[in-house]
């Protein structure tokens, strides 16, 4: 498995830090896999990688935690200690056409509590065919066009990237062009028809070539258009756009229908070869959904919100077409800005309920998880807990508290507690949100039973009948059940010699005493 490399850093740094400070985290795992590997396979075994104990994985209580509800894709399994795939892994449909393209999570520990953070790199594998944005491509020239007259095409686009993206192009042999390729400041590829031998309209009115876009993938995969050439003999010159680049920002949730940005491309003939017409000539599936293009206009609206969360940046290519299908594109790239819409929100990750009532102040009872999906402060938490209660929540690794007692707990007193704890973003306005947290206090036996009088005086009546009773005694314990359920005995003394118990038959009513 030689795609499969991993590398563990910081660790022994980690590893001694870790000794001094129980509650920190202590060193990170990187791996690399192929996008689209199967579910379950394996990923490496990040037990033996971090130095982690797999016996003590299950009490340990290891998960992997993503961040907020995304999605998961990776499981650990606590008997090996392995890390494997739980879910498909789509290197485009996760990063786009990003060069680099990561998972990252953490894998979390308790007893001690203890975060790694795991990075896993996609590798790209060549699992997309280049695909031009129509199946046919529709040029009009005039017979008069002279040789090296230039006339673009759109580029095809794979989204692999590297080199399993498209490489080159070539089109079928033919008698009057040949095919230019050169590259783009924006990193695409600018795709030409150059005329080589002029065309003559009496002879030939149409012409069909078919170009073929291929990419470097082993095996490579390759996609074609037809290209339909009508000859004529009308003047004619390319729309050109205002700017090759559009670039603009867009505040997250804007309104249906907002305008974007407005494209703009001038064509230097009159009448309808002078009439652009606007079209997106590459777009995502993803971007397809949120933003339309008014073909006239040149207006870029928004279709539907936009969540900052899902996608932060959105790239399209518009193409300028005149009437007689001249072309020229450019790019626009819409950075989505973000807005606090995303409520924080308290995850309990392990609570140790019920406390029992002699736990020593500072006793951690629980582990609280904070996390807000929004970024910088907008994303930043504080959480708090309410006055009054003996539990305090101290900060532990990263969003991470610990729930720990302050105080001596009396279970006779306060049998349980309703804790609300409140997190709290930083954005304007702050957002916020409170959890309910129920303990129960578990009984200890640390109350002796108390009789209701100190000492108890009956007078008796010589020759009493046996059985006729003297008098009650009552003693209370106020702890649970039986810690608090009192039993009655007689402790052993005697009257002149006779010992006490003689006078008394054993009773099955405790605290009466009958002759
Ligand atoms: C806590 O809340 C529950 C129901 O929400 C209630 O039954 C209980 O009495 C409350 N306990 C305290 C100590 O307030
Ligand atoms: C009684 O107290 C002991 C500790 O002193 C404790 O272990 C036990 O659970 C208590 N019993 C009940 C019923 O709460």
């Amino acid at each position: 498995m030689d795609f499969l490399r991993f590398w563990v850093g910081g660790y022994m740094f980690g590893f001694l830090f870790f000794i001094i400070i129980a509650h920190a985290a202590n060193g990170d795992v990187s791996y690399s896999i192929p996008e689209e590997m199967k579910r379950g396979s394996v990923i490496g075994n990040i037990a033996k990688d971090l130095g982690l104990g797999v016996n003590r994985l299950s009490s340990r209580k290891a998960r992997i935690d993503t961040e907020g509800n995304r999605k998961r894709y990776c499981e650990i399994n606590l008997n090996t200690g392995e890390l494997t795939v739980a879910d498909r892994i789509d290197r485009e449909a996760k990063c786009n056409e990003d060069v680099s393209c990561s998972l990252n999570f953490e894998l979390v520990l308790e007893h001690p509590l203890e975060i790694h953070n795991v990075a896993i790199q996609i590798e790209d594998i060549n699992d997309n065919t280049p695909t031009f944005p129509k199946d046919t491509v529709k040029l009009e020239i005039r017979e008069s066009a002279i040789k090296g007259a230039r006339f673009r095409v759109n580029e095809a686009h794979d989204a692999d990237v590297g080199k399993n993206g498209v490489q080159s192009y070539y089109i079928e042999k033919n008698d009057n062009f040949i095919l230019s390729v050169n590259a783009k400041a924006d990193g695409g590829k600018n795709i030409e028809l150059v005329l080589d031998k002029e065309l003559d309209r009496e002879q030939q009115k149409e012409v069909t070539l078919i170009l073929t876009a291929v990419d470097g993938g082993t095996p490579p995969r390759s996609g074609t258009v037809a290209i339909h050439v009508t000859v004529l003999d009308a003047n004619d010159n390319a729309p050109v756009f205002s700017q090759a680049v559009y670039k603009v920002s867009l505040p997250e949730n804007s309104p249906v229908d907002t305008v974007v940005v407005t494209v703009s491309a001038t064509d230097a003939d009159e009448g309808q070869n002078g009439e652009v017409i606007y079209e997106f000539s590459r777009i995502s599936a993803i971007a397809k959904e949120l933003f339309y293009l008014d073909q006239k206009s040149g207006e870029i609206k928004v279709k539907s919100p936009v969540d900052f969360e899902e996608l932060l940046r959105y790239e399209m290519f518009i193409e300028g077409k005149d009437g007689s299908g001249l072309s020229s594109d450019t790019k626009i790239i819409i950075q989505i800005t973000d807005v606090n819409d995303n409520i924080p929100f308290i995850i309990i990750k392990s609570l140790n309920s019920p406390v029992p009532e002699n736990a020593s102040p500072g006793t951690e009872v629980g582990i609280i998880n904070v996390q807000d999906r929004d970024s910088e402060n907008n994303g930043q938490v504080h959480c708090s807990i309410q006055q009054n209660v003996p539990f305090k929540l101290a900060p532990s690794i990263k969003n991470y508290y610990s729930l720990v007692t302050t105080g001596e707990l009396d279970r006779e007193f306060v049998s349980d507690y309703n804790i609300t704890i409140t997190a709290t973003d930083e954005g304007t306005p702050p957002l916020s949100s409170t959890k309910n947290i129920h303990f129960t206090v578990a009984d200890v036996n640390d109350n002796p039973p108390l009789f209701e009088e100190q000492s108890y005086r009956a007078h008796v009546q010589e020759n009493n009948k046996p059985g006729s009773s003297i008098c009650s005694v009552s003693a209370t314990d106020p702890d649970w059940r039986q810690n608090g359920t009192v039993v009655y005995s007689l402790l052993p003394s005697d009257v002149n010699g006779t010992p006490v118990s003689s006078f008394y038959p054993s009773t099955e009513t405790p605290g009466s005493f009958m002759p």
